[in-house]
């Protein structure tokens, strides 16, 4: 029996459901039922009808899983898988600016730990943060981790006063505005896409700022035919896809995120076998608070 087929026996027999965001491995996302962008995957998790939810990604993902889903066993391949930015915040800033500050919304990117986002009001993703940021009723907004994301929202909503926070993603923050250069001069058809966890420089040299998803979907429905794409290199696997004829050209120090690339064919039969790695969130007020700041996503997305 291959890898595919034993995964494939595994999934029915527990009735499992299998979640791969697009910066996994090839060969992870090609068995997957469901592959997206964090919104897409935090939606799926919750509409999903399966017992079972083995999800291809960080920590941060399968904590969201969990507690919007807390009757449900969340699998995760590699126990390890974290994101660096997620842990990027501490309490002491939230409680200054909420001191400081009468009407604060507390803005947490979903990259973040549970605990970060029960010291939040809500949640979002790089595919809904400008909508749900526009659309609250607070003028005051403290945006964090992410200080990228957060000045790529700022710009959006301009009528809103912003406070920043330090964190940001390693993988996105390397990518360097001299690169995407280069590639523009060596591709000058060539249109760029870049994900908003890039710095400001690199932002600014791109044709469109979108989540993955969004990456994807405007390659798909672009007519052009080559792209400089600024976000991590899982994402050629689904561009490939959808744009087979295209080229997609990657910064030279190729952005991987070796967090996501910890999940393999062999961790997922793994887990499925055992049921191990069981992503828990107790029932106390962090988890009802950090559901809470997810659920108001998930509402205010609509
Ligand atoms: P999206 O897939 O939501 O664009 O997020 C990118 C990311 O860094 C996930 O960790
Ligand atoms: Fe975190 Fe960056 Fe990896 Fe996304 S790419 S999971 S933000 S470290």
């Amino acid at each position: 029996m291959t890898k595919q087929e034993e995964i494939q026996k595994l999934k029915e027999e527990k009735d499992a459901v299998i979640l791969a965001h697009y910066y996994v491995r090839p060969e992870v996302q090609e068995i997957a039922d469901y592959i997206g962008d964090s919104y897409f995957l935090s939606r799926k998790a919750v509409e999903l009808p399966h017992r079972t939810i083995v999800f291809c990604g960080v920590s941060f993902m399968g904590e969201s899983a969990k507690l919007l889903n807390p009757q449900k066993t969340v699998l995760m391949p590699d126990a390890e898988a974290d994101c660096p930015m997620a842990h990027m915040v501490t309490k002491e800033i939230v409680e200054r600016a909420r001191a400081q500050y009468e009407d604060l919304a507390v803005v947490c990117y979903i990259n973040s730990t549970a605990e970060i986002k029960s010291w939040s009001d809500v949640s979002v993703t790089s595919a809904n943060a400008v909508q749900i940021v526009r659309n609250l009723p607070n003028h005051n907004i403290l945006f964090i981790p992410d200080r990228n994301l957060a000045h790529f929202v700022a710009g959006k909503v301009p009528e809103k006063h912003f406070l920043y926070n330090e964190g940001y993603c390693p993988i996105h923050e390397h990518m360097k505005a001299e690169e995407i250069r280069e590639l523009k001069e060596q591709h000058p058809s060539a249109r760029v896409l870049v994900h908003p966890e890039c710095s400001s420089e690199v932002l600014a040299l791109a044709d469109y700022i979108g989540s993955t998803s969004g990456i994807i979907n405007y390659a798909k429905n672009s007519t052009d035919t080559a792209f400089i794409i600024g976000t991590e290199s899982g994402v050629s696997y689904a561009l490939q896809q959808a744009r087979g004829d295209a080229a997609f050209f990657f910064p030279r120090t190729e952005p991987v995120c070796t967090d996501m690339k910890r999940i393999t064919l062999d961790k997922i039969i793994d887990v499925l076998k055992k049921e191990s790695n069981e992503m828990r969130m107790d029932d106390g007020q962090e988890s009802v608070a950090a559901k809470r700041t997810l659920m108001r996503m998930l509402e205010l997305a609509q």
